[in-house]
């Protein structure tokens, strides 16, 4: 663990900003900054490299060395997985499920933390762990926007990143809930796609997602949850709206 860690503010704010964020599962290192290149050349600003990989260390570090891409570490499952993140240059630290564990690590050092949640209970466990940004995954097999909408209306101050099943075809309705903070997914950046180094293919993609993005933009003051404890979170608001509640 670097003894500076990263920033502990702003960072949650800038994926908010960013809207859309890559999910990446790489399998050779040589692929990874000419994917962050190519990201970053399409306008998206950030991404999450999943942990499923045993070079996903390596390409974490690459995807930083660009300077381009606010870059996050996913699949994260303990503590000790976060910390070679965070080392390796990672700002953020999702997981697939909540780990109090890896949440309380991530607390400890100032790390915004996304942890999973598929039900109200995990949404609770969330919220009373101080967390205030959450992943809600697997989203469209948990039943998309309307499942989202029901579990989402008991948990007013919390924000969700949708993923799991979200292309270009239904990411704008999940853009244009009032509680989603950003949405993930591998459709810009499919790992047969970056296998086949089809760098203009994913330019493309991503290109014509943070299109998407940009049409609809998070307004509202979103508050990082490093540090626990009850803090206030600004809905993200669509166009100035509260957007259209599903
Ligand atoms: C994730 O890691 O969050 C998901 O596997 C991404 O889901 P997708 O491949 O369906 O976009």
């Amino acid at each position: 663990m670097n003894a500076a860690g990263p920033e502990a503010d702003g960072v949650l704010a800038e994926v908010a900003r960013q809207r859309i964020v890559p999910v990446v599962v790489i399998d050779d290192v040589s692929a990874a900054s000419p994917l962050a290149e190519a990201l970053a050349d399409a306008g998206l600003g950030c991404a999450e490299i999943t942990l499923r990989t045993s070079i996903a260390i390596e390409v974490i570090a690459r995807f930083a060395e660009t300077g381009r891409l606010v870059v996050g570490a996913g699949t994260v499952l303990d503590p000790q997985q976060a910390s070679a993140a965070i080392d390796a240059g990672a700002r953020f630290v999702v997981s697939p499920g909540f780990d109090s564990e890896v949440v309380h690590w991530c607390q400890q050092f100032g790390v915004p933390v996304v942890p999973g949640t598929a039900t109200p209970s995990d949404i609770q466990q969330a919220w009373r762990a101080g967390v205030t940004a959450v992943k809600f995954f697997p989203a469209e097999t948990l039943g998309g926007v309307a499942a989202l909408a029901a579990m989402s209306a008991p948990f007013p101050g919390m924000t969700f990143v949708p993923t799991g099943g979200i292309t270009p075809a239904n990411v704008t309705a999940y853009l244009q809930h009032p509680a989603v903070l950003a949405v993930g997914g591998s459709w810009m950046a499919p790992r047969q796609l970056i296998a086949a180094g089809d760098w203009e293919r994913i330019g493309q993609l991503a290109a014509e997602a943070a299109q998407m993005a940009a049409e609809f933009p998070a307004d509202g003051a979103v508050v990082d949850n490093a540090a626990g404890g009850g803090w206030t979170v600004g809905v993200p608001r669509i166009n100035g709206q509260r957007g259209v509640q599903k």
